[in-house]
């Protein structure tokens, strides 16, 4: 979408650029929520009770199903006493248009509802009395601001701990073995550069930092870091904190989640918070799937999971080029076991569900 200006001239925002990444795996991320490998912005000892202030209130993410949207709606709407936004269909076709342009996101007539759901609380916010008005202020807003609030909005930001298990199976019985030999028979160097793309609100690279530290731990100088990207500015930056609830980190099995988390007192009671040495080897950004990969580094795999499945066939094939173009030959993109990808591009050789290798 970079430089490209979507419905009234309404120039989308800028995402980091291949020359502003430049290095993105040592230098501190400008962005707000994103963190480099040095200049932490996390305290150094991980003081449970010094987070009073940093966490962010009321974002947990309604649910991924329609249904479910449906509900926490209508309840927001009996509690705030107000009656539902009308969408006209028009409104609809409209905002669908923008949020396709900008984002790939297919949003048919069976999204309708859930766009409803989604934009009338923010709509609401605005003090805005129609989805017309909304749609003229997102036309007009030179910053582009509210648009990234808007996608934030819209998207579905729903990610779990160690999620779709057969791919850390795979990575542990084939992948790492395989790198581990190599670089005991010195063929290839300890780095490891990983690609969470569409990593929502962080369980994914984490994930794969703990998986990869448990199973790489004889290879002391291994040199590991995972570039964690979305469009989602509100998922990044409950990402970048890396403070879940007990009922999230019930997903990490116990020996991990005693290694790699610290447990929260006082008014973190009920959460825990990932240990500092797994968040430093994660750097957070914003990037839109669309825009071309921003990296300069060859990436040995690439984690490209459930969102694809909201993309439509032609947008696939395009962010699926975006996201193998910064793979090594031989290394492997890892796609939801719900999306295929089949024939979508010819550089690609499957090797078992869900997991392909760039030729
Ligand atoms: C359901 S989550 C998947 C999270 C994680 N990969 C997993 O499998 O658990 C889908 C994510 O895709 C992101 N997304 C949707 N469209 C995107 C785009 N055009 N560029 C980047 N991220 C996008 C959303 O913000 C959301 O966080």
């Amino acid at each position: 979408m970079e430089g490209s200006s979507g419905p009234l001239g309404l120039k989308p925002p800028k995402s980091r650029t291949l020359e502003t990444n430049r290095g993105w795996l040592t230098r501190t991320l400008g962005l707000g929520y994103g963190r480099g490998i040095s200049g932490l912005k996390f305290p150094e000892k991980d003081p449970i009770l010094t987070f009073e202030g940093m966490f962010p209130e009321g974002e947990e993410e309604g649910g991924e199903e329609e249904i479910m949207v449906r509900g926490w709606m209508q309840k927001a709407e009996v509690t705030s006493g107000l009656s539902p936004l009308e969408l006209t269909d028009q409104e609809f076709s409209r905002l669908s248009k923008l949020v396709y342009e900008t984002c790939g996101i297919n949003l048919h007539r069976g999204k309708r509802e859930l766009l409803r759901a989604r934009l009338s609380k923010r709509i609401r916010e605005l003090g805005f009395g129609s989805f017309g008005d909304y749609y003229r202020y997102l036309c007009s807003d030179p910053t582009g601001q509210e648009l990234i609030k808007m996608l934030d909005h819209i998207t579905t930001n729903l990610s779990r701990f160690f999620r779709e298990e057969a791919h850390f199976k795979f990575l542990e019985e084939e992948f790492y073995p395989g790198f581990k030999e190599q670089v005991a028979r010195g063929v290839r160097g300890p780095r490891l550069r990983i690609w969470s793309a569409a990593c929502a609100t962080g369980e994914e690279p984490y994930s794969i930092v703990m998986h990869a530290m448990m199973n790489l731990s004889s290879i002391p100088e291994l040199d590991l870091r995972v570039l964690a990207t979305d469009i989602s500015t509100r998922a990044l930056e409950k990402a970048s904190k890396g403070i879940y609830s007990m009922e999230k980190i019930s997903e990490v099995p116990q020996e991990l989640r005693r290694r790699f988390f610290l447990k929260g007192t006082g008014p973190w009671d009920g959460t825990m918070k990932v240990k500092r040495e797994v968040r430093q080897r994660v750097v957070f950004q914003r990037h839109n799937l669309l825009d071309p990969a921003p990296l300069d580094e060859d990436v040995d795999i690439v984690f490209c999971r459930n969102v694809l499945i909201y993309f439509d066939r032609e947008t696939q094939r395009r962010v699926l080029e975006r996201v193998v173009e910064p793979l090594v030959r031989g290394g492997y993109l890892l796609v939801g076991h719900a999306e295929s990808i089949n024939g979508a591009i010819s550089n690609l050789r499957y090797i078992k569900p869900a997991i392909y290798r760039k030729l």
